[in-house]
C-alpha cells in the first residue's frame, strides 16, 4: 500500500515537473534563439535558481541577482531608476525585466553581451552590482556542504566550477517564459478585447509594432526612439560597442510585456508611468534599426488611453506569480543548515 502511494506521488511530481517544463515552447512563439531547458534540465534550473536568489554571491553577501531583478517585477527593479548595487552604488542604466530570454541573440541595453552563458559574470564581477569575481565565488561556494550536494545533483559531480554555475544560472533564466498574457490567450480564441483595448491594438499594429513585433513585442534590434540625452549619464547606447556613428543613441528594444509590473521605463528608467511614454510618442520622429526615420502621429488623448489598454492586455500575472520562479525555500537559512547536517551524516 504505502509503495503503491510512494509510486503514485513519484509519477504525480514528476509529471507536474514535466508538465511545467514541457510547456516551455508556447505553440504561438517563433524558435527561440538558445534551445529552452527540457526535463533533464530540471536539476540545473533549480541550482540556478538558487544561485539566482543567493545573496552569497556578492562580495559582503548583501546583494543576489534578484535584488535588482525581483520576482513581483517580472525580474526587474521598480525602487529605483538607474540600478542600486553593492555598497549602495548606483549604476548607469535601468535593469530590465528578464523573461524571454531565449528569443533574444544579445543581452543588456547596448548588446554588450553575446551568450546568455556568460552574462551573469558581469553582474558579480561588476564592481557596483555584487563587486566579487568568479573565483571568489566558486571557492565561497565549494565551502558549502549543501551547494556540493546541490551541484552533484545538477551535474552528477560535486565539483563546483565557474563555468558549471554560469550554466545553471541560465538554465534558470532560460525558464523564464512569459507566455500567458490576456493578448495570448485572445490569440488562441479564449478571450476577447474590449472595443478599447481592440482599438489600441489597431493603433499598436501601425504605429508601434514595426519595432515592438508581437508575438515577443520586440524584435530585439538596436533603434532610437529618441529620447532627449540625459547629459549627467552621456549614455551613448550601443556606439559604446561598436564604436560606429550610426549606432549612436541606439538601445536594444525591449519588449511591452508585463510593463505594469517592470516601470520605470526606458534604459535609464526617466518614465515611470505609461502615460509618460505615450506623451513623448506622440508626434516623435523615430530611428528604425535599419537606420529610417519614421515620424508618428500626434496621439489624440483617447488614442493615447487606447494604446494603453491595449499594452496592459500585455501583463502576465501568472508569469510573476509563477511560485517555481521565486525565492527558494531551501535558501531560508533553518533549511539551509538542515540541508547542511544532513550532508554531514
Ligand atoms: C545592481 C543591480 C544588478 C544586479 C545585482 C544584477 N543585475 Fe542584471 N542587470 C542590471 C542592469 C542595470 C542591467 C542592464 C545593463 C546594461 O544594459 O548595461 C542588467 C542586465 C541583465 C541581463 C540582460 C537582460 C537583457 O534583456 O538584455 C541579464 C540576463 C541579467 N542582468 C541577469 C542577471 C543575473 C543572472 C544576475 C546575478 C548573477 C544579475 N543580473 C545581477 C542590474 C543588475
Ligand atoms: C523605431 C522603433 C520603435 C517604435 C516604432 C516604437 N518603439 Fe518603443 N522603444 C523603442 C526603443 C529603442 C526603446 C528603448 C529606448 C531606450 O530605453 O532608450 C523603446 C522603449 C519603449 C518602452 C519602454 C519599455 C521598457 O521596458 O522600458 C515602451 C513602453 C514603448 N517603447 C512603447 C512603444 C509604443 C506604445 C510605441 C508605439 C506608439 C512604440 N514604443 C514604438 C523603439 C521603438
Amino acid at each position: 500500500m504505502k509503495k503503491t502511494l510512494f509510486v503514485l506521488l513519484l509519477f504525480f511530481s514528476v509529471g507536474f515537473s514535466f508538465l511545467h517544463i514541457a510547456s516551455l515552447q508556447p505553440t504561438h512563439f517563433p524558435a527561440p534563439q538558445y534551445a529552452l531547458p527540457t526535463l533533464s534540465d530540471s536539476s540545473k534550473i533549480a541550482l540556478g535558481r538558487l544561485l539566482f536568489y543567493d545573496a552569497a554571491l556578492s562580495r559582503d553577501s548583501s546583494i543576489s541577482c534578484s535584488s535588482c531583478h525581483s520576482p513581483y517585477n517580472a525580474f526587474a527593479h521598480t525602487d529605483h531608476d538607474l540600478s542600486h548595487g553593492i555598497d549602495d552604488q548606483i549604476g548607469l542604466r535601468n535593469a530590465p525585466a528578464l523573461f524571454n530570454l531565449a528569443w533574444q541573440s544579445v543581452f543588456m541595453w547596448d548588446g554588450a553581451i553575446h551568450h546568455i552563458e556568460v552574462q551573469a559574470a558581469a553582474p558579480i564581477s561588476h564592481p557596483k552590482e555584487m563587486g566579487s569575481s568568479i573565483a571568489e565565488m566558486v571557492s565561497r561556494l565549494s565551502t558549502s556542504p549543501f551547494y556540493r550536494n546541490e551541484f552533484y545533483a545538477a551535474f552528477g559531480d560535486s565539483l563546483i566550477s565557474g563555468e558549471k554555475s554560469l550554466l545553471a544560472l541560465s538554465a534558470f533564466q532560460l525558464s523564464l517564459v512569459s507566455s500567458q498574457s490576456k493578448y495570448d490567450k485572445v490569440l488562441q480564441g479564449l478571450d476577447a478585447y474590449t472595443p478599447m483595448e481592440a482599438k489600441g491594438f489597431e493603433l499598436f499594429q501601425q504605429h508601434c509594432r514595426s519595432c515592438h513585433l508581437d508575438p515577443l513585442f520586440s524584435t530585439y534590434a538596436f533603434a532610437s526612439n529618441q529620447l532627449p540625452v540625459d547629459t549627467s549619464l552621456m549614455d551613448m547606447g550601443r556606439m559604446a560597442i561598436t564604436e560606429a556613428k550610426k549606432d549612436s543613441l541606439l538601445f536594444k528594444i525591449p519588449s511591452l510585456r508585463n510593463l505594469s509590473y517592470s516601470y520605470p521605463y526606458m534604459h535609464d528608467g526617466r518614465f515611470v508611468k505609461l502615460r509618460q511614454v505615450l506623451d513623448h510618442y506622440s508626434g516623435r520622429s523615430l530611428q528604425s534599426p535599419e537606420g529610417q526615420k519614421r515620424i508618428l502621429p500626434s496621439f489624440t488623448s483617447n488614442e493615447k488611453t487606447e494604446i494603453i489598454a491595449f499594452l496592459l492586455c500585455l501583463d502576465d500575472l501568472e508569469f510573476v506569480q509563477n511560485k517555481a520562479h521565486q525565492f527558494p525555500k531551501k535558501l531560508l537559512p533553518g533549511r539551509r543548515e538542515a540541508t547542511r547536517m544532513s550532508s554531514k551524516n
